[in-house]
């Protein structure tokens, strides 16, 4: 069965490659909890080709197992292709503002390729570390880079009307040359309704976009927390970003953290600003 399993993602890793006009040569780089991730390269180009990142939704994954629960006419299938095009689009319009995000390239069913984040010479192929597997102290103060993080956030939420909803170390990719981060995995990220208190067929509620920036701004705090031993309150950044939701609504609802998940709440607490 496993085997079975395997020859029909083979192929199908060639279909898209064709489809997408790949060679099929792929150098596997990453398996995250919803896509397969290789760098890939362009056919037709000789040996001296530009890498690019190839990323394939996967269909047995407990996330869209999920989101199928509530989607009773989609099949897994569908799911995967979902995640691919919104993520493909999500990144089109991250880049048509200049935020710092691998410009997306091409999309084809479950998967799209994108621009390779990394260094690339003759002799070197290496993506940039997720923030998780680099020791910020060897390069800076990490509070620089926490406080560098969150203005991307502040970008992110007040010019683009949008949050990300799945913001975490493993996420934000570190360029130690240029000393700044490169956001990825952006399939769950959302534009936000700041006209109106509804959702619209493109935009979600300001209600509902605020609980996923919690959770964003509440993980990447947490994480400074631990590793660097930084506290800053959650409550404080919080308030200054409620200060950027228009007022008409604002009154709508309460723009508190009270359904944060408790442990953020403990560790947030213990260490008051
Ligand atoms: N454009 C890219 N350039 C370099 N590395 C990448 C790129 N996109 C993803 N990766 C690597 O692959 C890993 C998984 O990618 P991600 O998009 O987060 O997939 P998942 O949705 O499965 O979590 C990342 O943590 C990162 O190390
Ligand atoms: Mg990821």
């Amino acid at each position: 069965m496993k085997k079975h399993i395997k020859k029909m993602d083979f192929e199908r890793i060639r279909l898209l490659c064709d489809s997408l006009n790949l060679k099929r040569k792929l150098i596997p780089i990453g398996f995250g909890k919803e896509a397969s991730i290789f760098i890939g390269f362009k056919k037709g180009s000789k040996n001296v080709s530009k890498p690019l990142i190839l990323k394939v939704y996967r269909y047995y994954t407990s996330t869209t197992k999920q989101r199928l629960r509530n989607e009773h006419k989609l099949t897994l299938r569908d799911v995967a292709f979902i995640s691919a095009k919104k993520e493909f689009w999500n990144l089109k319009e991250l880049e048509a503002f200049a935020f710092s995000v691998p410009k997306a390239y091409d999309q084809r069913f479950e998967a799209f390729t994108m621009e390779f984040i990394g260094v690339q010479n003759d002799i070197n192929l290496q993506p940039y570390p997720p923030l998780r597997y680099v020791d910020l102290n060897e390069f800076n103060e990490p509070i620089e880079y926490l406080d560098q993080l969150l203005e991307l956030y502040w970008k992110l939420f007040t010019k683009m009307h949008m949050v990300h909803g799945d913001l975490s170390e493993f996420n934000i990719l570190f360029d130690s040359e240029n000393q700044s981060f490169i956001i990825i995995d952006w399939a769950q990220a959302e534009l936000i309704n700041f006209k109106t208190f509804s959702s619209t067929p493109v935009r979600i509620r300001i209600d509902q976009a605020w609980q996923m920036l919690v959770n964003d701004i509440a993980v990447i705090l947490e994480y400074f927390l631990k590793r660097y031993k930084i506290s800053f309150s959650l409550e404080n950044v919080l308030h200054e970003f409620e200060k950027a939701i228009p007022s008409h609504l604002n009154r709508h609802f309460e723009p508190t953290f009270n359904r944060q998940r408790n442990y953020d709440l403990k560790t947030f607490f213990r260490f008051p600003k």
